[in-house]
């Protein structure tokens, strides 16, 4: 295995992604879009982080990867670091044991959606579907604001963009972080695809006009090869397809991504919520307008069968979590867990397990809303999410894939819930499919296990960015004392507590 190293200067970078508006992104190296990271199974990645903003702080979260034994290096603010303050460094050095597709963001405050967002791609020489394509290459999609997120954020979502108080909503779609994509492609090749949505909000279905394709992996987990011919996909999952070309260079083919508008509050008249690019067998060939579509008939991943098969897990203990969305009469929208809306500590939660010693197994010392459940060693947890919510929304868990035992339809109307009976369980699948990032259907619930073989602190939390500032998330603290006998907390990232003035020392 190899060491592969980056040097990020975060800074300031003018861009204008769908050709309307001007604008500052977070860029890296004066680049925006920022770049891919790219390594091998196995390999040592370090990141040296210098934040150049100037005026924000910052941190860096690589979602999907477990972060074993370098639980500080995962990244989200307060979580397992203090934010970095400009003009100070940090370097996160980890090992890749997975394999496929993945992506980091930053983790601080609402800040991915001002540009800091790329892929991370893991290759793997042991694919199962090995020599099964001729080229491997991805694609990215994202809803895109053409004001920034201070703005877009400021007084707490009483939004300047949404009349209604409601998530902001979206200027345009971005393909590749463009418009007009033209996805060069020739005849009888099969091209490995992986796709990511980098979003803020929405989620999106893409499909190839005239081209069926196989489905090998999602989130970093291989499955069964499966025929489709369109994906679902919510912000911040991934799916990686192998797509065969025609043996015709006659034409070319749109592709789309298009909107879920169903999980936006209003779509103005202005929004074109499609974005087309094409796969494009000849430029001198025809480039035809996209069909109409009347019907998403996209590929339910909850049918997805991983290759390396376990059947359900026998639960030890539950977290089950009900959500919410409210205004409390101050004219602010937040989301809750359980009633509890989260509110980041003043000190990191994964700093305070490593200062309390045996008091680190009582959820009180992490402070209050922070909505901390303390787990167990090597168990079997359950997660069942209650969606009291007449939207969608999708949850990603840190450090771990869960396999998804059960996920109800989406009730029948606003006013009634389906929530989960243990007693009547719905539809369990003999291998039931994993990944990181999952949705839940508006007034549904979800079942997630996993095994508790990652000692650390993990944020579990509703990937919309808006509803992640509002307060949808908790904290699991994974084998506190496994945390203090296995991790280190680096000198370089107490520095940077230090020179932001966060607190540190915990109880
Ligand atoms: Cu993609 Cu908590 O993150």
């Amino acid at each position: 295995a190899a060491t592969v190293q980056y040097d990020f200067s975060v800074d300031w970078v003018q861009a204008n992604p769908d050709g309307d508006y001007d604008r500052t992104f977070i860029g890296i190296n004066g680049e925006w879009p920022p770049p891919p990271i790219k390594c091998n199974i196995h390999d040592r990645v370090i990141v040296n982080v210098t934040n150049n903003l100037g005026n924000e702080p910052t941190a860096i979260h690589f979602h999907g990867l477990f972060m074993n034994g370098t639980n500080a290096m995962d990244g989200p603010a307060f979580v397992t670091q203090c934010p970095v303050p400009a003009g100070n460094n940090i370097i996160y050095n980890f090992t890749v044991d997975q394999p496929g597709m993945y992506w980091y963001h930053s983790h601080y405050g609402g800040q991915y959606p001002d540009g800091l967002r790329a892929p991370f791609i893991v290759y793997d020489p042991d694919e199962p579907f090995a020599g099964q394509y001729d080229e491997d290459t991805y694609l990215s999609v994202s809803d895109y604001y053409h004001q920034s997120i201070p703005w877009l954020t400021a007084n707490k979502f009483l939004t300047l963009t949404n009349p209604t108080g409601g998530e902001p909503i979206p200027d345009a779609a971005l393909f590749n972080n463009s418009q007009n994509i033209k996805f060069k492609v020739e005849p009888n090749k099969t091209y490995k695809i992986r796709i990511v949505n980098m979003g803020a909000l929405v989620s999106q279905y893409i499909w190839f006009e005239g081209h069926d394709f196989k489905i090998v992996e999602v989130d970093g987990i291989y499955v069964e090869p499966t025929d489709a011919s369109m994906i679902y996909i919510t912000v911040a999952q991934r799916y990686t397809i192998l797509l065969t070309t025609k043996n015709s260079t006659d034409t070319n083919y749109p592709m789309i991504a298009s909107f879920d508008t169903t999980m936006l509050d209003h779509v103005p008249n202005s929004l074109v919520w499609n974005v087309t690019g094409w796969l494009t067998y000849d430029e001198n060939a025809a480039f035809p307008e996209p069909a109409m579509i009347d019907q998403y008939d996209f590929y339910d991943d909850f049918n997805l069968v991983p290759v390396e098969k376990e059947q359900p897990y026998e639960p030890d203990y539950q977290v089950s979590v009900s959500v919410k969305m409210n205004n409390l009469g101050d004219g602010v929208n937040y989301a809750f867990f359980n009633d509890i809306s989260y509110v980041a500590p003043d000190v990191p939660a994964l700093y305070t397990v490593m200062s309390s010693g045996n008091l680190s197994t009582d959820a009180t010392v992490y402070g209050a809303n922070t909505h901390t459940y303390v787990l167990g060693y090597q168990e079997v947890v359950e997660i069942v999410l209650n969606n009291l919510d007449k939207g969608t929304h999708p949850f990603h868990l840190h450090g771990h894939t869960f396999q998804v035992v059960e996920r109800s339809p989406a009730a029948p109307d606003a006013n009634t819930y389906l929530t989960y009976d243990s007693a009547n369980p719905g539809t369990v699948n003999e291998y039931p499919m994993r990944r990181d990032t999952v949705y839940v259907r508006p007034n549904g619930y979800f079942v997630l296990r996993f095994k508790t073989d990652n000692p650390g602190v993990w944020f579990f939390h509703c990937h919309i960015e808006w509803h992640l500032e509002q307060g949808l998330a908790l904290v699991l603290v994974e084998a506190p004392l496994e945390i203090q006998s296995r991790q280190v907390i680096p000198e370089d990232h107490y520095a940077a507590c230090k020179a932001g003035g966060y607190a540190y020392e915990g109880n």
